[in-house]
């Protein structure tokens, strides 16, 4: 995910549109906010790449799922995804990305995102959240679900749920003509139902041939406001929901973020694109592998 810009950044515009003589009907683009104007709409040939890159990080989240055991290193899963992403014609598109050394980001208990894979060892009760961008054929699909090592607390179980419903409501929100407030809207109304929080530090984004492009996607909102969607926008519907409050700190290494008040978070990650009549995930998981509990054995 990305940094979303201050709050203030449509500031600027507001206090221009106010100055000038107000025109009756603004230009659609004006209307949507100055970012819509950057958002590439993909043709349908452009789907099919996307389809292989996201359906490739899915099946690395699956095929990891195994190997989440006690005992093992964030590390370890790392060094994994790494060698089966190459094996599989793709690069990690994290390793590199602005300085970061690792094929994902594994998120533990009350790290928030970004976690850096290394000596970490997993314990029974532990969840955590790994994050995986395949770069395949120059096209990123970026995914990331919540792992249950062993038994998991209750209240863990039902943030990891509910945090999962909240992604899909926001997918279920997607259409041409809906905006991304509608989008945010339905995600914040879902979690904080549950009197969960939604992280604000950090949202999703467009991707395709670049990791991270416009829009932001914000996982919270009001409803009609944002860039309306069309058809061909590609973006990823990434929410972090907090078991307490929302605030996060990024650790000294730059990259780690965590809850202020250490209660646990969660994340869940799909890759989606506007369809003419609604919405198509491209990061599903083939073995049907939604959120834990997973079947083992
Ligand atoms: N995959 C993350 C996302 O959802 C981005 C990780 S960037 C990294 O956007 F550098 F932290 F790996
Ligand atoms: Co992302
Ligand atoms: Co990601």
């Amino acid at each position: 995910m990305r940094s979303p810009p201050p709050s203030h950044a449509a500031a600027p515009l507001l206090a221009s549109l106010q100055r000038a003589p107000r025109p009756r009907i603004l230009p659609a683009m004006e209307r949507q906010g100055p970012e819509s104007r950057k958002i590439i709409l993909h043709t349908p040939e452009e789907f099919e790449p996307m389809r292989r890159a996201g359906q490739l990080a899915a099946a690395c989240l699956d095929m990891i799922t195994p190997h989440v055991v006690p005992g093992t290193t964030t590390g370890a899963l790392d060094r994994r995804i790494h060698d089966w992403l190459l094996d599989h014609g793709a690069t990690p598109a994290t390793l590199g990305y602005r300085g970061y050394t690792k094929s994902s980001c594994i998120s533990v208990n009350h790290v928030v995102c970004h976690g850096i894979p290394g000596e970490r060892v997993l314990q029974d009760g532990d969840i955590l959240n790994i994050d995986v961008t395949a770069l395949l054929d120059g096209w990123h699909g970026d995914t990331s679900r919540m792992y249950a090592v062993g038994e998991v607390p209750k209240r863990a179980q039902l943030l990891m749920d509910v945090t999962h419903a909240a992604m899909m409501a926001g997918i279920a929100a997607v259409k041409p003509g809906a905006t991304l407030g509608d989008v945010g809207h339905a995600i914040q109304a879902l979690a904080e139902r549950h009197r969960f929080s939604v992280v604000r530090d950090f949202c999703g984004h467009g991707l395709g041939r670049s990791f991270h492009a416009p829009p932001n996607v914000l996982h919270f909102g009001r409803p009609g406001e944002g860039p309306v969607l069309k058809p061909g926008m590609f973006f990823t519907i990434e929410p972090m929901i907090n078991a307490g409050r929302p605030d996060v700190k990024v650790l000294e290494d730059g990259w780690t973020a965590v809850t202020r008040d250490r209660s646990l978070s969660a994340q869940f990650e799909h890759t989606v694109a506007v369809t003419e009549t609604g919405v198509e995930i491209f990061t599903l998981s083939p073995a049907g592998y939604h959120k834990p509990p997973y079947p083992t054995g």
